[in-house]
């Protein structure tokens, strides 16, 4: 006998029905707006890559690449060895210099993307091994002017989709460059070796390959060691302390909070100078980076291109859908139905289905029963859909030629015309018609 079928999504996977579905195509349109606002471009790119562009790109010492990618090889001969992304911008990269998008001496290039990504962690919430990202990267722009533009932006649209600016925390730190962080990462791997005894085996394991890492652990032994560790913003050279200082005299202009917090290291080799994330508690466990970047202005010359600065950020799709549920907000806010059109009986379908119809055609999103249930169960749905206006439809008022109308914030009815029936429900729903 077959064993029986395992009908569930796979672990750390899951299903995005509506209303998440919704929300993700909410806070994609938000994004399509808000970055096209800021002279950014949509680009897709493959989901999965030559498993190189990601070991050279995001760093064989990573947690991401040493242990969560998702790699196979594929069915070529010889077979080659292929990995889905687990995040977009080396992609992104990869794209830009098989394409060279930016010719030396060209112009800035703004590209954004939405889609899942793929990480082999251990699931829990906010932490997912599907996660869905909206992200944008800029290449070709090395002035300080583009990182504070590049957080604004991920700033305005925390702001845009409903989470304030007081429910947010934006940390900002500089990873210096290759001038000044080698000197650094060595003294960071010799202070470990100095703590050997009270430090946890990953950090150990850890000191030659990615000793700055040791800033992320959780461990509290490592923690309370790692709080006395020279920082990198005592060492920077004179070039990534101008330019650190120069981000952050630009988000003071704008008035954009920012809170410095010198072990931001992130989990991902190729930042120099600039880094950032942005957390919030509520809705959220330990898990609570809901988008981060920073500045990769060697990263290009990682796929053997020619120097390019670059920096950009991603947002976590689930996070910031948890934080802003958290908040008050979230997908059950987001607008559906706003006219549900109901009838008293059956004998008048055809008039309920053509005033439907001409509310679709005149851009209104209506909806109406076809299960043949009870008024009372019909004004119910609409309720549940979040119909803003009920339009009803009765022998009287079909033979009348009338449509009387409810609306649902206020509770007030009134009856018009058929023909005025969709000016009427306009006015009711706030919108302006010529
Ligand atoms: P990241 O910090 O690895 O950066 O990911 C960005 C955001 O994706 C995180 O802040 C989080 O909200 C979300 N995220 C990451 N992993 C998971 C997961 N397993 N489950 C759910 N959400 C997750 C990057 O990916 C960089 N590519 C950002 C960047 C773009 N830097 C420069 N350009």
């Amino acid at each position: 006998m077959a064993s029986q079928m395992n009908a569930r999504a796979p672990k750390g996977t899951a299903d995005m029905l509506p209303p998440t579905a919704r929300a993700w195509e909410h806070l994609t349109r938000t994004a399509q707006e808000l970055f096209a606002r800021y002279g950014y471009e949509p680009v897709y790119t493959p989901l999965f890559e030559n498993t190189e562009v990601f070991t050279r790109g995001i760093g064989e010492a990573t947690d991401i690449v040493s242990k969560e990618m998702y790699t196979f090889l594929d069915k070529g001969n010889p077979p080659r060895s292929l990995t889905l992304r687990p995040e977009g911008t080396a992609s992104v990269v990869r794209a830009a210099l098989e394409h060279n998008l930016i010719p030396s001496g060209g112009p800035v290039v703004k590209l954004y993307y939405a889609g899942p990504m793929f990480r082999y962690e251990r699931p829990q919430k906010g932490r997912m091994r599907q996660f869905w990202q909206i992200g944008a990267e800029m290449l070709g722009a090395a002035e300080p002017s583009a990182d504070a533009e590049l957080i604004t932006l991920l700033w305005r649209f925390y702001e845009a989709v409903g989470i304030p600016a007081s429910s947010m925390r934006l940390l900002i730190n500089s990873m210096g460059d290759e001038t000044c962080r080698p000197a650094y990462r060595d003294k960071i791997a010799a202070y470990i070796r100095d703590h050997a005894d009270g430090m946890c085996e990953e950090c150990n394991r850890r000191v030659e390959t990615n000793p700055l890492r040791a800033f992320d652990c959780k461990n509290p032994a490592c923690k309370e060691i790692m709080s006395g560790a020279p920082l990198l913003r005592d060492e920077l050279c004179d070039e990534c302390a101008e330019h650190y200082s120069a981000v952050k005299g630009h988000l003071d202009s704008l008035g954009i909070p920012y809170v410095e917090d010198p072990s931001l290291v992130r989990g991902l080799d190729y930042y120099t100078r600039t880094v950032f994330e942005v957390q919030v508690d509520a809705g959220l466990g330990s898990q609570n980076a809901i988008g981060g970047g920073g500045r990769y202005d060697r990263l290009m010359q990682e796929y053997d291109g020619p120097p390019t600065p670059g920096l950009g950020f991603a947002l976590g799709f689930e996070r910031t859908l948890l934080a802003m549920e958290a908040l008050g907000g979230g997908a059950e806010g987001i607008a559906k139905t706003e006219v549900y059109v109901a009838r008293v009986d059956g004998s008048v379908s055809g008039a309920v289905f053509s005033l439907v119809s001409a509310l679709r055609d005149s851009g209104v999103a209506a909806e109406t029963d076809h299960q043949g249930r009870s008024l009372k169960s019909q004004f119910k749905q609409a309720d549940r859909l979040g119909a803003r206006v009920v339009a009803v439809l009765g022998p009287d008022e079909v033979a009348a030629g009338q449509v009387k109308l409810r609306d649902m914030t206020s509770k007030e009815e009134t009856t018009v015309s058929m023909s005025e029936a969709a000016s009427a429900i306009s006015a009711l729903l706030g919108r302006q018609r010529d």
